[in-house]
């Protein structure tokens, strides 16, 4: 998207900015959030809905990709209106709390629901809800049982049935991050090189296109966030879609790469106290299942029961911390550009 278009949708957004709780006395929202949030979920609305009713403080939702949001709230600075930050992908709350977006802030509870490796060690930022990249599988295209971990997508008997999404998404980026933190430069830069020979397809756009491609036998084997399929196999994109899903299998590598959603106080804040509230609140059992369980997520503790979900087995996260994977992304983004993945 060029400046000019951007700049068009976040005045857009921002008139589209939704309050909830209409259906109280108005008297009742004297203290009101706004939250500036990338997820891009309509099911979030019932969460705030929800603390909204339990605290009688109002949240104003502006919702716009994690990019846009991110420009716009340098392009605001001082002048910014965003009380909370809600965001999509380590790398990318990472680099909002570098940018000097978010404010420290560290509460006796957040400490307590958030596990250490899903926070900032400075407390900018809390992860809120969890999601495993995982491989869906061809059963007609490739042997299944040769595919238990991400390492071996590089293997030749692969070779032109790989399908991968474009380098400039997040979550291959800490994808990578991970995968540098875990087995060195040496062992990545060779899967990489390996995994990358196989694709003979163009790059795709989206985890949904490349799971369809999957699906149709395009290709063997794919990297994707697990919700995706869950939410295919649901039926929430519709039949055909979940006709698609019903034909690739999801392999969770043992132990696996897990990403979060996760949330800060914006360094502008003019409703801290508000702010404080809705973050503990997401961050609780309560708000983090209410996040997690309609998107087919995981919350940040226990796994979502939906059958879809259960469907993939387990899983095991590594032992790479979200603050990690922010800090190796920029070295993953040069490995992969260098490695030739488009
Ligand atoms: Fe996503």
């Amino acid at each position: 998207m060029n400046s000019i278009l951007r700049s068009i949708s976040s005045v857009f957004l921002l008139t589209a900015g939704i309050g909830f709780g209409a259906s109280l006395p108005s008297e009742a929202f004297e203290k009101e959030v706004r939250v500036y949030s990338g997820r891009h979920y309509n099911t979030d609305r019932k969460v705030f809905k929800k603390f909204a009713k339990e605290t009688g403080i109002r949240v104003r939702l502006i919702e716009a990709t994690g990019i846009s949001l991110i420009e716009r709230l340098k392009r605001e600075g001082s002048n910014s209106k965003a009380d909370i930050i809600l965001l999509v992908d380590a790398a990318r709350i990472s680099n909002a709390a570098k940018a000097g977006l978010l404010q420290p802030y560290r509460s006796a509870k957040l400490d307590k629901e958030v596990p250490k490796e899903y926070r900032d060690p400075l407390g900018r930022w809390y992860a809120l809800t969890r999601r495993v990249r995982v491989m869906v599988v061809n059963p007609a295209k490739v042997e299944v049982d040769n595919i238990r971990s991400y390492a071996d997508m590089a293997k030749p008997e692969f070779k032109g049935k790989v399908c991968l999404r474009k380098r400039n998404s997040p979550y291959n980026q800490s994808l990578v991050a991970d995968q540098l933190v875990i087995r060195g430069e040496v062992a990545t830069r060779k899967w990489l090189k390996g995994m990358i020979a196989n694709v003979s397809q163009p790059y795709f756009p989206g985890d949904i296109g490349l799971t369809r491609a999957v699906a149709n036998g395009v290709c063997g084997v794919g990297i994707v966030n697990h919700y995706y399929v869950a939410r295919m196999l649901a039926g929430v994109n519709g039949k055909k879609d979940k006709e698609l899903a019903k034909k690739v299998e999801v392999i969770t590598p043992n132990p696996a790469h897990v990403n979060v959603s996760a949330g800060g106080i914006a360094k502008y804040s003019q409703n801290k106290n508000e702010a404080i509230k809705l973050l503990e609140y997401l961050a609780s059992p309560n708000g983090s299942r209410g996040l997690a369980g309609p998107t087919f997520e995981h919350p940040l503790v226990g796994s979502n029961q939906a059958k879809e979900v259960r469907k993939f087995g387990p899983f095991k996260p590594d032992a790479v911390t979200i603050d990690q994977l922010g800090s190796f992304n920029s070295n993953a983004i040069k490995l992969m550009a260098k490695s030739g993945w488009q």
